[in-house]
């Protein structure tokens, strides 16, 4: 692998998405509720009993993610600094391969956020040195499943009828 780098050096070149960055230990608060959203909740691993705390240790982790680290995570922000919702990759380093996940807060949907996230994890997966990157949503997961859909994601097989996979598309071309 080539040497990593921080995540946030990526953004602007890889992108070309202004509105994405990394995120910061000052993000607690909105990372504390999007942990309490229900739909967040449900469908994404949240801790079971979030806190300012938690959220600010986990911020302190994900500040310094670089392209080596076994989870990265970016977050899509609005003209004044708001988060919109978050794509994040989970790596297992010896295979090269990567579950996507992806949240969009609640007062954001249906905005196209959530395709601009999907859009963003094309673009980002190249510097991640990935041999493949999967979304994988429950299957009563609608939404998640329409919008892989809706963005081309390739659906592929899995070995359980509770879980559907869609495989990361190469980055769109500029
Ligand atoms: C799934 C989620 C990320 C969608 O984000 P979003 O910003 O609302 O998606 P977009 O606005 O980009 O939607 C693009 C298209 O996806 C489809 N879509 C998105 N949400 C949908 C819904 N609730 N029902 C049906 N279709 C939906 C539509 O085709 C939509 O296009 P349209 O709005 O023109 O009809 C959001 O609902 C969410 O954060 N849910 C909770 C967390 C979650 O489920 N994460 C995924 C875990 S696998």
């Amino acid at each position: 692998m080539t040497e990593a780098q921080p995540i946030a050096s990526l953004l602007g070149d890889t992108t070309g998405d202004a509105g994405l960055r990394t995120w910061r230990v000052g993000d607690a608060p909105a990372l504390l509720a999007a942990w309490n959203d229900p739909e967040i909740a449900r469908w994404n691993g949240v801790p079971p009993e979030p806190s300012v705390e938690l959220a600010t240790k986990w911020l302190t982790g994900a500040s310094r993610q670089t392209t080596g680290s076994p989870s990265v995570d970016v977050v899509l922000v609005d003209d004044s600094d708001e988060i919109l919702g978050e794509i994040g990759f989970v790596i297992d380093r010896q295979r090269q391969v990567a579950e996507v996940g992806f949240w969009v807060g609640g007062a954001h949907r249906r905005r196209g956020v959530g395709s601009r996230l999907l859009t963003a994890a094309r673009q980002l997966a190249p510097a991640l040195e990935l041999e493949r990157a999967f979304a994988i949503s429950e299957t009563e997961n609608e939404a998640a499943i329409a919008l892989l859909g809706a963005c081309g994601w390739p659906e592929v097989a899995t070995t359980t009828s509770k879980r559907r996979a869609f495989l990361l598309p190469a980055p769109k071309p500029a």
